[in-house]
C-alpha cells in the first residue's frame, strides 16, 4: 500500500477536509507539509463540531497519527487554541501528534505585517487571510525566521531584538501601529517553547521510520494549484507549494516514497480574494451557487466567488500533481440548475487556448469557451451509487474525467462523510489496494 498525497485542483475550498475525513481510516498517518493557519475545515466529531486550521483532522480518528511538516508554518497560539479544545473533547494527543522543529514560527509580528501590507496595496491588495503567513514565509526565505525548534534558544532574545528593529522599520514605513515588543515576544517565546517541547520532533525521521515499517502515509495538502507559490496564478497566491511536488520537501520524505495522488475538484469553481478568475459569475447564478453551496471562508468567513468548472485549471492542476483520480465535490450543489456550463478552452485575442497562460494580463482577456449541459433537476443529496446518479449528471462526470484526463472515483453528494459515491477499480483503488474497504467501511452501507 503506497503512501498518497491529497491535494486541492482549483483555488482552495474545494472539500478536502470531508475527503480527507472519508479516507484517513486507509492510511497510519496523515502529514501537512505547507501553509499553516490560513486552512481551514470544519469536522463533525462526537456532536462538536471543531474547525481545525493547523492540525489534520485524522487526529479525531482513533490513533492515526499526525505530523506538522517542516514545510508549514506554525502559529504556536493557533495551535495551542486548537489543541486545548481537542483535549477538552477528550482527544488523545500524546504520542500521535507530532511536529516538525524545522516548521517555521509564525509570530504576531507576521500577522501585524500581512495586514499592514495589504492595506498599503490597495486596490491591489491580495485578499489574504490575515494569517501572517506571506510574512513568515518571507522570513522563512530570508533567512532570519525562527525556527520552532529555535524558540527556547540561548540567543532568542538577541535574534529578537535585531528583527524587531526590521519589522519596527517597515511597519513604520507603511504607517502602522509599532510592532509588539520584542521583550514580551521573548517571554511569550519561552512559553511557547515550554508547551510545545512533547510534539516537537525531528519528523523527517519519525517518516522514515514509519515508511521503514511499513506503514501508510497521507499527504496533506492545503490551499489548492492554483494558489501555488510557482505554479498558481501568481502574485495572487499563497506563500508555499500547494502542489504535490510540495509534499516531499515540505515533509522530508522523498518522491520515491509516494505512490500516486488524489485530486479534489469542486462540481463548479470559487476562490477567495483577489485575482483572475475567468469562469466567474457575477449574476444570480453565482449568487445561487454560494448560497446553496454555502461558500463562505471557513477561516475568515468572508464569501467566496463562485463560477462554473473550469477544464483548463483542472488539465493543468491534473498535470502538476499527476494525479489520476479525482474525488468530485458538491455535486449536488448543481441539482436544481436549469443547465450546467463547463469551461474547455479559453478565447484570449482571437485565439483558442486550451492551457492556463502565465501572463495575469492575458489571462484576464480570457473568455471562456463552453459546453452547455441539460441540469438533473433532481435532488442526488446522500446517492450512493454511481449508477443512481441521474444520466444526465453521469454525462456530467464522464464529460469532466474526458476532459481532465482522470478517473472521477469519488463523487460527494453532501456535506457527510456518509454522503459519498465510493467507485470501485479505479486509480484509487489501485493506489489503496486492499485498504479501499477501510474507505467503503468508514462511508457506512
Ligand atoms: P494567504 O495564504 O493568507 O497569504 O492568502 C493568499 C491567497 O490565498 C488569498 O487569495 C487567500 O484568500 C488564499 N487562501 C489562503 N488559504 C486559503 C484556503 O485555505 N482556501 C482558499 N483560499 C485560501
Amino acid at each position: 500500500m503506497a503512501n498518497a498525497i491529497i491535494v486541492g485542483m482549483q483555488w482552495g475550498d474545494e472539500g478536502k477536509g470531508k475527503i480527507v475525513d472519508l479516507i484517513c481510516p486507509a492510511f497510519d498517518a496523515v502529514v501537512r507539509f505547507q501553509g499553516g493557519h490560513n486552512a481551514g475545515h470544519t469536522v463533525r466529531f462526537a456532536d462538536r463540531h471543531f474547525s481545525l486550521h493547523l492540525i489534520p483532522s485524522g487526529i479525531l480518528h482513533g490513533d492515526t497519527r499526525c505530523v506538522l511538516g517542516n514545510g508549514m508554518v506554525v502559529s504556536p497560539e493557533a495551535f495551542f487554541a486548537e489543541l486545548d479544545r481537542l483535549v477538552e473533547a477528550g482527544v488523545e494527543t500524546a504520542g500521535r501528534l507530532f511536529v516538525s522543529d524545522r516548521a517555521h514560527a509564525l509570530l504576531p509580528w507576521h500577522v501585524e505585517l500581512d495586514r499592514a501590507r495589504e492595506e498599503a496595496r490597495g486596490v491591489h491588495a491580495i485578499g489574504t487571510t490575515s494569517r501572517g503567513i506571506g510574512p513568515a514565509y518571507e522570513a522563512k526565505a530570508s533567512r532570519h525566521g525562527l525556527r520552532l525548534g529555535d524558540l527556547g534558544s540561548s540567543d532568542l532574545e538577541a535574534k529578537l531584538r535585531v528583527e524587531h528593529a526590521r519589522v519596527a522599520a517597515e511597519l513604520a514605513a507603511l504607517g502602522a501601529p509599532e510592532p509588539t515588543p520584542d521583550g514580551d515576544l521573548a517571554r511569550l517565546s519561552r512559553e511557547w517553547a515550554e508547551r510545545l517541547e512533547p510534539f516537537l520532533a525531528d519528523t523527517e525521521v519519525a517518516l522514515a521510520e514509519w515508511i521503514e515499517e511499513g506503514a501508510s502515509l497521507l499527504f496533506e495538502g492545503a490551499q489548492g494549484a492554483l494558489l501555488d507559490l510557482d505554479h498558481g496564478t501568481y502574485p495572487y497566491v499563497t506563500s508555499s507549494s500547494s502542489t504535490a511536488g510540495g509534499a516531499c520537501t515540505g515533509s522530508g520524505v522523498p518522491p520515491t516514497a509516494i505512490g500516486g495522488s488524489l485530486g479534489v475538484l469542486k462540481a463548479y469553481t470559487t476562490r477567495v480574494g483577489a485575482g483572475p478568475f475567468p469562469t466567474e459569475l457575477e449574476d444570480d447564478t453565482g449568487d445561487y451557487l454560494r448560497r446553496r453551496g454555502n461558500e463562505f471562508g471557513t477561516t475568515t468567513g468572508r464569501p467566496r466567488r463562485c463560477g462554473w468548472l473550469d477544464t483548463v485549471v483542472a488539465r493543468y492542476a491534473r498535470r502538476l500533481n499527476g494525479t489520476g483520480s479525482l474525488a468530485l465535490t458538491k455535486m449536488d450543489v448543481l441539482d436544481h440548475l436549469d443547465e450546467i456550463r463547463v469551461c474547455t478552452a479559453y478565447e484570449i485575442d482571437g485565439e483558442t487556448v486550451r492551457s492556463l497562460p502565465a501572463d495575469l494580463a492575458k489571462l484576464g482577456r480570457a473568455k471562456p469557451v463552453y459546453r452547455t449541459f441539460p441540469g438533473w433537476q433532481q435532488d442526488t443529496v446522500g446517492v450512493l451509487e454511481y449508477d443512481q446518479l441521474p444520466k444526465p449528471a453521469r454525462d456530467y462526470v464522464r464529460f469532466i474525467e474526458d476532459e481532465v484526463g482522470a478517473r472521477v472515483d469519488l463523487v460527494s453528494t453532501g456535506p457527510r462523510r456518509e454522503e459519498t459515491i465510493v467507485r470501485e477499480g479505479g486509480a484509487l483503488h489501485d493506489l489503496l489496494g486492499e485498504r479501499f474497504t477501510n474507505v467503503l467501511d468508514a462511508r457506512g452501507a
